[in-house]
């Protein structure tokens, strides 16, 4: 073997990654930084810099109980770690187990040759720590984060179209990846979930809903669980929802009548629409063209018997109710009255006659 040049893998992790936002950051404070070196003894070093630093991710966040997956990393025997890559295809993919609060820390990794065989070693604190470029950071968690919820529409849909919405929960251990269930599920839905590779080569449980929105869909709380098996007592849950705003036009216009005794009367026009703040309401009178009323109640006189009904309208479209039929009561009842009042005085009559023909039977 000619080659003799010692080689550190760049990793690129640079520290100014997206995940070292504020909201981890106090987890950096009572860090002891350490460092596992890699480094090649390899002739075409050059090759091995540029695939690795392409596809390796800057920051990892784990799950203590749990594992978490370094893509293009590394095995040793002090720690729970074992690298599932394979060497001779320059894979150092690396899986450390049972993680703990511990293993936050920035992490670098070196390989040498020595006497012909590959020795990982192991440098904590060095002053080269300093060379964050080089590292990769790992990020503790007690607890996972939610799940992320996309839509892929605005939030507000019209009904009848087609929305895709995504829920994505991070599996940073391949083997314990989270699993997804949904709440709130709208009638048509199917459902497809798949572990999924993110441009960093991390992974993350993809769960995807498509259905086609009914506006009984509107104002609906869609929520994805995702749970993390862990080697803890406990799993872990954690959701996230998304409120549904569908647009659709007057739906289930019906009439009611208040108070259901009485001569006046309130009808009001009742309807489910979206957006609902711009309704239109008019009324007519069976059999007559031109409207009679344009507010959503009206006050009647049930002498003012008819057929009624109203239409609803918003920008989406309109709809009518059914007729509502006022009838007078107090009429009614009087026709009732002197019905029975003929028909008692009928048979009065029949007794009575009934009566004197018994008495002049008798007196014969
Ligand atoms: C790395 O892991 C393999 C497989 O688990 C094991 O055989 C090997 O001894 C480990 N190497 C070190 C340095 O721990
Ligand atoms: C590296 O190894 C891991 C674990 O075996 C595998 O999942 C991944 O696909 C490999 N990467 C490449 C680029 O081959
Ligand atoms: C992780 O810890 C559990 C006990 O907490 C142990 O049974 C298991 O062997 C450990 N796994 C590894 C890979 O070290
Ligand atoms: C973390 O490390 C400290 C000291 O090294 C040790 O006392 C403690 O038990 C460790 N905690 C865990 C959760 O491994
Ligand atoms: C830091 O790295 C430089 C080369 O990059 C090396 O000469 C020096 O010895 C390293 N320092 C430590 C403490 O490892
Ligand atoms: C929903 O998203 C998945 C994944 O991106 C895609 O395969 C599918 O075609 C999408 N469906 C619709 C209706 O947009
Ligand atoms: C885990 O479960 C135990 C008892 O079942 C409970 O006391 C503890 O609070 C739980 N921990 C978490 C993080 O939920
Ligand atoms: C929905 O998520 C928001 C935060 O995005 C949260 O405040 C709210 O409590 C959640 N609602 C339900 C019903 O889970
Ligand atoms: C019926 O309504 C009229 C006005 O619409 C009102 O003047 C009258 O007092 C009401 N009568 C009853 C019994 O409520
Ligand atoms: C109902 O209408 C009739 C005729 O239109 C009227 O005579 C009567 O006073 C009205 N009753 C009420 C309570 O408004
Ligand atoms: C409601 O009625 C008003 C006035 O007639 C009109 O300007 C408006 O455009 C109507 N709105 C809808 C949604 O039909």
């Amino acid at each position: 073997m000619k080659c003799t040049v010692m080689v550190f893998w760049t990793l690129l992790w640079l520290l100014y990654s997206p995940m070292s936002s504020p909201l981890r950051t106090p987890m950096a404070g009572n860090q002891i930084t350490s460092f596992i070196f890699i480094s090649f003894v390899l002739g075409q070093a050059h090759s091995a810099d540029n695939i690795f630093s392409a596809v390796m991710p800057q920051t990892v966040t784990a799950l203590t109980g749990s594992c978490v997956q370094i893509p293009s990393t590394f095995n040793f025997s002090n720690f729970h770690i074992k690298m599932t890559g394979d060497l001779s295809e320059r894979n150092c993919t690396t899986v450390f187990y049972n993680i703990t609060m511990n293993h936050s820390d920035r992490y670098y990794f070196r390989l040498e040759i020595v006497a012909g065989v590959f020795r990982p070693t192991f440098n904590p604190n060095t002053a080269n720590s300093s060379d964050s470029s080089k590292t990769v950071k790992i990020i503790v968690r007690d607890s996972p984060q939610p799940p992320e919820l996309k839509l892929s529409k605005p939030q507000y849909v019209m009904e009848e179209s087609t929305v895709n919405l995504s829920c994505s929960a991070e599996a940073p251990c391949p083997t314990q990846p989270p699993t997804i269930s949904w709440s709130n599920i709208p009638e048509s839905a199917s459902i497809t979930t798949q572990l999924q590779d993110k441009p960093d080569k991390t992974q993350s449980v993809f769960s995807y809903m498509t259905f086609k929105v009914s506006y009984k869909d509107h104002r609906k709380n869609i929520i994805c669980t995702a749970t993390y098996p862990r080697n803890t007592p406990n799993d872990s849950t954690v959701e996230g929802n998304v409120t549904l705003q569908v647009l659709f036009p007057p739906k289930e216009t019906h009439i009611i009548i208040t108070p259901s005794v009485g001569t006046n009367v309130t009808l009001t026009c009742k309807t489910k629409a979206s957006p609902s703040n711009e309704l239109n309401y008019t009324w007519y009178k069976r059999g007559e063209e031109t409207p009679i009323a344009w507010r959503k109640k009206i006050n009647l006189n049930r002498t003012q018997t008819a057929s009624y009904y109203c239409t609803a309208q918003n920008k989406h479209g309109k709809q009518s109710s059914e007729d509502v039929q006022l009838t007078d009561d107090s009429q009614s009842g009087f026709s009732h009255l002197v019905i029975h009042g003929c028909t008692g005085g009928l048979f009065a009559f029949v007794l009575l006659s009934a009566g004197f023909f018994l008495l002049y039977e008798v007196n014969i």
